[in-house]
């Protein structure tokens, strides 16, 4: 008893805590989720908010905290008692600081205010929606203009404004991409919408920003900026491979896929809808050309595909993807079936 309470380790030091919790807000500065490193109008007003808030309240407390310090170094150098400050020099310094504070205070509030009106709507009225709903642990991505869905991945034309419409098929979830816009809540049963631009063409990480679950923090995306060109051909590419599968003979892992369930579950082919579906699983008709599985969770090889197929339960717990166990010659040849969703 005694010894297994020695082995108990001490609580580290409350220094230690800030100094840990203060690394771990330095986080925030460098990785794909740096807030101050954007791509977009929308995040370049919230990132100039994050400035003018830094300064308009650090500066006064470190101001203020110096003035304590100095008050309280030179009370103890003096010799005697330091005289209390006349009723008039009293009125004066609470004058000044209540005036300033007041000022301070209504000047953020207009920042925001224009911040706010910023970020709300797009500089112009966007070509393309994109709808997005957020599913535990899974983003499914739905283009009605295109007639294209996919799952975990947004395209963007780049340099141009996009509607995304946002919806929950279960608990709430939060759509957010650091470097182009703020967080917005995806709320059972409800519709909201946000915008995204991204000034010029590059890959940037979603991440899910409401805890649902217990594979929140598993739960990203990733938004890919190209030229409207390229994603107009994309989406022309991508709608065609859908159109072209269904008529195809199929395959024997196609077999398989069915017999073993996955399509009870999982959707190939062309299907355009729109919004919240429930549908338990994400659409796979593009599965082989998404970077990730599971919702930025794995690379998207043959390996990580076999052994998400297998063991997700091991990868990710709590997701909704039960283990599949298949016959090694089964499971290879759903892993060439599925090779050619693109
Ligand atoms: Cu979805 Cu957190």
């Amino acid at each position: 008893m005694r010894g297994a309470r020695q082995a108990i380790r001490p609580v580290p030091r409350l220094g230690w805590l800030l100094v840990a919790a203060g690394l771990h807000l330095l986080s925030g500065c460098k990785g794909p989720q740096r807030v101050l490193a954007t791509e977009g109008p929308a995040a370049r007003e919230l990132a100039d908010l994050w400035w003018v808030l830094i300064w308009s309240t650090g500066l006064p407390a470190v101001l203020t905290i110096g003035v304590i310090v100095a008050a309280v170094l030179r009370a103890r150098r003096a010799d005697k008692q330091v005289e209390p400050p006349s009723r008039g020099e009293e009125s004066f310094i609470l004058g000044v600081g209540g005036v300033l504070t007041l000022l301070i205070l209504i000047g953020l509030l207009f920042a925001s205010i224009r911040a706010g009106n910023a970020t709300v709507r797009p500089p112009s009225e966007p070509a393309v929606t994109v709808h997005v709903t957020g599913h535990q642990f899974w983003w499914e991505v739905t283009y009605p203009e295109y007639g294209v869905v996919d799952a975990n991945e947004l395209y963007l034309p780049a340099g141009q404004p996009v509607r995304v419409v946002l919806s929950s098929g279960d608990v709430i979830h939060s759509f957010w991409v650091p470097q182009l816009h703020g967080k917005m809540d995806m709320l059972p049963g409800r519709t909201h919408q946000t915008w995204l631009l991204a000034d010029r063409p590059g890959v940037y990480r979603g991440q899910c920003a409401e805890f649902c679950g217990i594979q929140h923090a598993l739960m990203a995306f990733s938004v890919e900026a190209e030229p409207p060109e390229a994603f107009a051909a994309r989406m022309a590419r991508m709608r065609e491979a859908a159109r072209a599968r269904a008529g195809r003979a199929g395959m024997p892992g196609e077999a398989v896929f069915v017999q073993a369930g996955c399509g009870l579950c999982h959707a190939v082919g062309p299907r355009p809808r729109e919004g919240a579906t429930g549908t338990p699983g994400p659409d796979l008709t593009h599965l082989a050309s998404r970077r990730t599985l599971a919702a930025g969770t794995l690379p998207n090889t043959r390996d990580a595909l076999r052994e998400w197929i297998l063991r997700p339960q091991a990868i990710k717990p709590g997701s909704r993807m039960p283990p599949t166990p298949l016959a090694p010659e089964q499971l290879e040849a759903l892993l060439d079936y599925l090779e050619t969703l693109d």
